[in-house]
């Protein structure tokens, strides 16, 4: 089991949750509810609304994003910022304990 973070949009408060590895982001946020990470697509790269962004030092950990996910970037509804990645594209392993994302403030 691994923490992971998710930040309100405007930091207001935490989201912490106690998840499995061998999950995605996006699988542990929507299996905890946590408002903000859509899903739409369920993972399948097509809607990018489990953007999410990812604070350091965790953004360095991450392998780069590929292609598709550089390109579903493109299509977030909130602005794209340097550690914008989807969160489905995220493997929760044991060195991502601790892991702290932002939510944007809009998914649609
Ligand atoms: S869940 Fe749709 S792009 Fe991540």
């Amino acid at each position: 089991m691994i923490k992971v973070h998710f930040v309100r949009p405007g930091g207001a408060s935490t989201i912490s949750l106690e998840c499995k590895t061998g999950q995605s982001l996006m699988e542990a946020g929507v299996s905890a509810n946590v408002e903000g990470i859509e899903a739409d697509c369920g993972g399948l790269m097509t809607c990018a609304t489990c953007h999410v962004y990812v604070r350091e030092p965790f953004a360095s950990l991450l392998p780069p994003p590929s292609q598709d996910e550089l390109a579903m970037l493109e299509f977030t509804a909130a602005e794209r910022r340097p550690n914008s990645r989807l969160s489905c594209q995220i493997d929760l392993g044991k060195v991502l304990d601790g892991l702290t994302v932002d939510l944007p403030d809009s998914q649609h």
